[in-house]
């Protein structure tokens, strides 16, 4: 059979412009890569009728889709399964915009209504199958890769992992956040007022007149005559009555500074004192205040006892002492034997400090009471030196 026996037909030619051979011949037909139909036709003669030309076509698809599987499976079974890019490669090529399948599917576009369906099926059949192959190949070289960056990292998954490093809060840090949370609760408000203070806030105007013995109680940091780190933050209290009428209720919180230094004095430490003033301010509030507040610090079993005590600027004074919280009340080497441990000072507002500051001391009463953080800290977290809280000692802060 020779090269003129044969019929190119292009796809895309719609049939009735076919002009082709007779139907009674025997017919067989194949694809070229070109996407061309070739009839081979015995015994050439006479032309083809447009619905002899159908009889064919089909014939042809149909080998078309076949042939197409064929190759499909051939190229994938030859297709390297460790390289994800082969297997994309793979893909494009099939069921790319140019791909082969697509090109299929665009060809049935010279099909009549009744045969499109009938190739649309098994075209979309063929490219489910390779779409799932595909994606099972796509899958295998995933695993391949994954297996292959495992095997040359030499990732040794039982070893310990490196985990993060948190860091916390302080522990004075806390209990100041603590304090503030209480008293707010409670409706005090804060104030941090300043680190230096004149003489008239720190002592004069609390009753502590200059050259009188109480200013001793306080080792004092004199940066001039008249000007001094404060040496607690009752200061604080008098600007604040200053400046507003009662009803007071107000915390000031912050450092204060003392020519002291041992295991447990620091010459700088964190103090809060509260004060409330109004009408019928009783003692008796004072201490409801400060058992509530010993419960929120050291628990519900904290229990609380005021001892007499002198202070210039409250009248009566007292400490507050609150059960040994290493102990409990029992007593040991920590509270001396006595269940007790010291935690601050208190008392009713002495009448002076109202005069100093224009409150009328017939119409209003008040309390005040102070406490050191730095020692609530050392008590809750059995710390034993007072140092510890402001050295920036790894070690120790990373305990919290
Ligand atoms: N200011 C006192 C001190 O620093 C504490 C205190 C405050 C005592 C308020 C009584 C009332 O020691």
């Amino acid at each position: 059979m020779g090269v003129s026996e044969y019929i190119y037909v292009s796809m895309t030619l719609s049939r009735q412009s076919l002009d082709m051979p007779c139907l009674h011949r025997k017919l067989s037909c194949c694809t070229l890569s070109n996407g061309h139909y070739v009839l081979n036709i015995d015994n050439f003669s006479g032309k083809l009728t447009a619905q002899g030309w159908l009889n064919y076509y089909i014939p042809a698809m149909q080998s078309q889709i076949s042939q197409l599987q064929e190759q499909f499976q051939r190229e994938l079974s030859e297709t390297d399964l460790n390289e994800e890019q082969s297997v994309e490669n793979l893909r494009l090529k099939y069921l790319g915009k140019k791909g082969l399948l697509t090109d299929l599917l665009k060809g049935m576009g010279a099909l009549s209504a009744e045969e499109r369906p009938v190739f649309g099926k098994q075209v979309n059949e063929l490219k489910a199958a390779v779409l799932e192959a595909i994606e099972q190949a796509k899958e295998k070289a995933a695993l391949n890769a994954m297996n292959k960056k495992l095997s040359i990292g030499k990732l040794d998954i039982s070893l310990p992992g490196e985990g993060y490093r948190y860091g916390s809060t302080h522990p004075l840090y806390d209990i100041r956040e603590e304090i503030i949370d209480f008293f707010a609760n409670m409706g005090f408000h804060v104030d941090l007022g300043r680190d230096i203070e004149t003489d008239w806030y720190n002592f004069e105007a609390l009753n502590m007149p200059k050259d009188h013995p109480s200013r001793d109680m306080q080792d004092t940091f004199y940066l001039s005559q008249n000007a001094v780190l404060r040496t607690h933050t009752s200061g604080t209290q008098i600007h604040y009555m200053e400046n507003r009428k009662p009803p007071i209720r107000m915390i000031a919180l912050g450092h204060v500074f003392r020519v002291d230094a041992d295991a447990t004095h620091a010459p700088m430490f964190q103090q809060c004192e509260g004060l409330v003033v109004d009408e019928n301010i009783t003692f008796a509030q004072l201490k409801g205040t400060l058992a509530m507040f010993a419960q929120k610090l050291f628990g519900e079993n904290a229990k609380t006892r005021f001892r007499p005590s002198f202070f210039p600027f409250t009248e009566p004074s007292a400490e507050l002492d609150v059960s040994c919280v290493f102990c409990e009340g029992k007593g040991c080497r920590k509270c001396k034997g006595t269940g007790w441990m010291e935690i601050g000072g208190c008392g009713s507002v002495d009448p002076a400090v109202f005069d100093n500051v224009g409150i009328d001391p017939e119409k209003y009463t008040g309390f005040a009471f102070g406490f050191g953080l730095d020692r609530i800290a050392m008590l809750r977290h059995h710390i034993p030196e007072i140092s510890l809280l402001t050295s920036n000692d790894q070690r120790f802060l990373e305990q919290f």
